[in-house]
């Protein structure tokens, strides 16, 4: 059984059908991707499977039970967790509480064992702090800790943003083109890093139109231009499909966001 399944999404925003009939599995511990020009609908099929825009037609289905429609905090709490396009950090807020604040799906408490300081609540923040230092250290910013987020660089505030991601422990990661705005070398960091969140037997899914990231870290792509899936396979497949060429890897240079 599969670990994430789309039967024929469908979503429309008026008469524009953004994800038109898209089916795809992602198995468990495979690293997926997905392709397509800009605006062929790759982030609305995100917001699809966590919540934010339901979509009209057809199912998703986590682990063989159809979660279609499911609200963001109840996806999340399943173990489906996402970043943004868009960075969406608490500017103002630190490093350390920005990745804290992926924690509140894990905590057993009710919020007034909290405010009460009850046995349960202090159990509960030792062991949030504890996976929060582990994050910070295992993307190598735990000497940011204390920082105001807004105040660091791109390359750093996407990495706040995948700690945060990671200290729900999902299941599943969901990246919307995490290499944007990176440097050829944080690129290269986050191949390694992918990897790694892999080998702790998390499967990913992502979006990401730098071409070499994904031939070299995805083990299968689907292919979207105007909200239909035009092709899939493994990378090399894709690499050398007409479709898809013409479709996007023959417009790249159009591509640099
Ligand atoms: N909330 C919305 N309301 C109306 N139209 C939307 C909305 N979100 C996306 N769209 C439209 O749906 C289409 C698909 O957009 P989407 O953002 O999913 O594309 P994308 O493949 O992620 O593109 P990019 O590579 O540029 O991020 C576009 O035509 C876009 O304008
Ligand atoms: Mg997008």
């Amino acid at each position: 059984m599969a670990l994430l399944e789309l039967k024929n999404m469908t979503k429309r925003f008026g008469g524009l059908t953004a994800v038109d009939s898209l089916n795809l599995k992602v198995e468990k511990n495979q690293i997926y991707g997905i392709i397509g020009p800009n605006g062929a609908g790759k982030t609305t099929a995100f917001n699809c499977i966590t919540g934010i825009h339901p979509p009209e037609e057809g199912a998703v289905l986590w682990k063989g039970k159809e979660i279609t429609g499911a609200p963001p905090h109840k996806v999340a709490a399943m173990g489906i967790v996402r970043t943004f396009q868009t960075i969406r950090l608490f500017s103002e807020m630190s490093v350390a509480e920005n990745v804290m604040s992926g924690r509140h799906f894990q905590s057993s408490q009710r919020w007034w064992h909290g405010i009460c300081h009850t046995p349960g609540s202090l159990r509960d923040e030792k062991e949030n702090w504890l996976k929060v230092k582990e994050a910070l250290a295992f993307f190598k910013i735990d000497d940011l800790a204390a920082e105001p987020v807004g105040s660091l660089a791109y390359g750093i505030q996407r990495k706040v943003e995948m700690a945060r991601a990671l200290v729900s422990e999902p299941e599943l990661l969901i990246l919307d083109e995490p290499a944007a705005g990176l440097n050829d070398s944080e690129t290269m960091e986050l191949v390694e890093t992918i990897y790694s969140i892999r080998d702790q037997g998390v499967t990913i899914l992502l979006i990401e139109h730098n071409m070499d990231l994904v031939m070299t870290l995805t083990d299968y792509i689907t292919v979207i231009n105007f909200g239909k899936p035009i092709a899939e396979g493994i990378p090399e497949a894709m690499q050398s499909d007409p479709m898809v060429i013409e479709a996007y890897l023959g417009s790249e240079d159009d591509d640099d966001e």
